[in-house]
């Protein structure tokens, strides 16, 4: 285990941020019932005091997790408290003042809400919508700026744990590469939002060349100065659907994929999938980090539900029963490597 200061603070750290979300959590649940009386917080589920404890169960093993990984050499202790603050402190406010937005889009099932200054021209049209009921969707300024905080806050400060987690699968994929120079080694990251994994492979992989895609211009926008205020070469971003790469079959020796496959309709999940086959070198690896689903806890199906009905997620029920081996089979990887950790499954495939 890394020194019993570094266990210490980053549990702590942990602690509080788990506090804060929960404290939030309880602060908008509140308000919501008081806006619009008996819709949230009264189904009652007999199951859920177990329920809950076993969350708190998996929190608490992915802290340890991260902790053994850092053990392990797999990064630096220094990436478990890379925290934007500074933007958590600034947008905060704003989480607030969006929210009489999202309960109306929520309340009137209205997930095509745009500003006429999007421009939603060329893009997919399960893309157009406000996933989550933000404002703007994926495609405001607005919406890039709030997106890490409210994935910490919804998962209670363990969001880049999970993300984390795909960090040694990938690294151990990168053994088959062993002889090739650092920075000749590529890794790309498919739907990288706000390049919050970008960050976690560059801890990891300091001489590694790093790429990264998404179809949002806003995000790529916020996650290019965010990683240009990291040591090492600037990850190369670029505007690109994950159905269509762009870049020449057996590019890359690695690939990560976190939190998209819950977003996607199941045909385009399968594109996206065989598309990380063509661009991998034979002996590469893919990572994909998504939502748990159905058959890793059943249990938590009425959470899972809730989850894709409060937070406009069109193809989370679909996703939360299809095969992501399956699908990685059909494409032509091996599968090598499935696990789950607190709230979210990893499934990894080589290509041979
Ligand atoms: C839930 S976010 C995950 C972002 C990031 N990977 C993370 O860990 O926070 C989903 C991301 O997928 C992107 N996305 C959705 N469909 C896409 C597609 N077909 N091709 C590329 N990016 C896509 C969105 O713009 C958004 O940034």
């Amino acid at each position: 285990m890394p020194d019993s200061l570094t266990t210490f603070a980053y549990q702590t750290f942990q602690q509080g941020k788990s506090i804060f979300s929960f404290t939030h959590k309880s602060l908008a649940t509140a308000l919501i019932n008081r806006l619009s009386p008996g819709v949230e917080g009264t189904q009652e589920n007999p199951r859920m005091g177990e329920v809950i404890k076993d969350v708190r169960r998996s929190y608490d093993r992915i802290i340890q997790q991260d902790l053994e990984d850092v053990d392990q050499g797999i990064y630096p202790a220094s990436l478990l408290f890379d925290n934007p603050w500074e933007d958590f402190f600034r947008f905060y406010p704003q989480v607030w003042l969006d929210m009489p937005r999202f309960w109306q889009r929520a309340k009137a099932g209205n997930f095509r809400d745009f500003s006429p200054n999007v421009d939603l021209a060329g893009y997919p049209n399960y893309y157009t919508q406000n996933f989550h009921y933000q404002t703007g969707g994926y495609l405001s300024e607005d919406s890039a700026n709030l997106y890490d905080l409210q994935v910490e806050l919804l998962f209670f400060g363990a969001a880049d744990s999970m993300r984390r987690r795909v960090l040694a699968p990938l690294r151990k994929g990168l053994g088959k590469f062993a002889d090739v120079e650092p920075k000749l080694v590529r890794v790309l990251d498919v739907a990288c939002g706000t390049g919050r994994t970008l960050r976690m492979l560059r801890g990891a992989l300091p001489k590694a060349s790093l790429y990264g895609v998404d179809l949002s211009p806003t995000y790529l926008r916020k996650a290019n100065s965010d990683l240009s205020k990291l040591p090492g070469e600037l990850p190369q971003l670029s505007q690109a659907n994950g159905e269509d790469l762009p870049y020449r079959d057996n590019y890359f020796h690695a690939l990560s994929c976190v939190f998209l496959f819950h977003e996607l309709p199941g045909p385009v999940r399968q594109k996206v999938i065989d598309e990380c086959f063509r661009v991998l070198q034979p002996g590469g690896t893919l990572v994909i980090c998504d939502s748990i689903q159905l058959v890793d806890s059943p249990t938590l199906g009425p959470i899972m539900e809730g989850f894709s009905d409060s937070f406009h997620e069109p193809f989370y029920r679909d996703y939360m029963q299809d095969s992501l081996r399956d699908r990685m089979e059909k494409s032509g990887f091996e599968v090598v490597g499935e696990e789950t950790h607190y709230m979210s499954k990893y499934v990894t495939g080589r290509k041979n």
